[in-house]
């Protein structure tokens, strides 16, 4: 018989974090892979969007928020975000403590599925211009194009997401990769999976699309696992924003994982 140990970090809570309510994403994800996991989730609205920031910029969020999560006895952090992700090592660089970011194993995913070897990549701007997923995925032989499309970002923050203006938005944008014929769309921020709808109405059914969530998680489930860090406590999900607390509780309405209401933080 096996006999499972597990660290005296294990019962600790896993902090993740985005600019806002896309890594809600992820974290819903994480929640239904570690139903026994705490997760402290930052929403950091104060600073939104990351995507227009410069990189120094973004590092210093980073920075600033893992220390926070330190603070807090986090065993692990989730970059649930692909702007922030791009700049990892500013937190690698202050702690041992297990950092992931989303963008590999989202990355690995599209590698894996893709039949015609073309993936598109919706990104924000920052997150294109790094070239991170560029690289990538023109390592592993694929044909990619990656798209900036930093105004979803404001919309997932600010509207209903049912709300009709989304459709043109989202046409718009993407007229452009429509002839690239690309079998796979990987949304390389976490906010853009909110309006997979509206994408599949543009580009047909034939796309299959690529989100950060699982792929995390069965990362995630690597790592703890390897580590002896999963836990086997009662779970839970605190949520704090670090803008105005009544827009964020509105801003995560659709978000229907148990979870204490969003409060508000000062990360500065
Ligand atoms: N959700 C974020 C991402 O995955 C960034 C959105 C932003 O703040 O620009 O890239």
């Amino acid at each position: 018989m096996s006999m499972i140990t597990l660290c005296d970090a294990a019962k600790n809570p896993i902090g993740v974090f985005d600019s806002g309510v896309g890594g809600l994403t992820v974290l819903e994800k994480l929640s239904k892979k570690f139903p026994r996991e705490k997760f402290i989730y930052i929403a950091d609205q104060g600073h939104c969007p990351y995507g227009t920031k410069t990189p120094d910029e973004i590092a210093t969020r980073v920075e600033k928020i893992t220390h926070y999560f330190l603070k807090r006895g986090v065993k692990a952090i989730v970059i649930a975000c692909n702007t922030a992700s791009v700049h990892i090592d500013a937190a690698k660089k202050i702690t041992d403590v297990p950092i992931i970011s989303v963008i590999q194993p989202t990355c690995a995913t599209a590698v894996a599925i893709t039949e015609n070897k073309k993936v598109v990549v919706l990104a924000t701007k920052s997150t294109a211009n790094s070239g991170v997923y560029q690289n990538i995925l023109k390592s592993a032989g694929i044909e990619n194009i990656v798209l900036p499309c930093g105004e979803f970002v404001e919309f997932v923050e600010t509207r209903e997401l049912d709300d009709e203006s989304g459709a043109k938005m989202v046409e718009e944008r993407l007229a452009p990769i429509k002839s690239f014929n690309a079998d796979v769309v990987v949304h390389g921020c976490t906010h853009f999976s909110l309006l997979q709808g509206f994408m599949q109405k543009t580009l047909g059914c034939g796309v299959k699309f690529v989100s950060c969530g699982e792929p995390t998680a069965e990362y995630l489930f690597n790592l703890l696992s390897e580590k002896g860090l999963l836990s086997d406590g009662d779970g839970g999900i605190e949520i704090y924003t670090t803008g105005d607390e009544i827009k964020a509780r509105r801003s995560m309405k659709w978000f229907l994982t148990p979870h204490k209401e969003a409060e508000k933080i000062y990360i500065e």
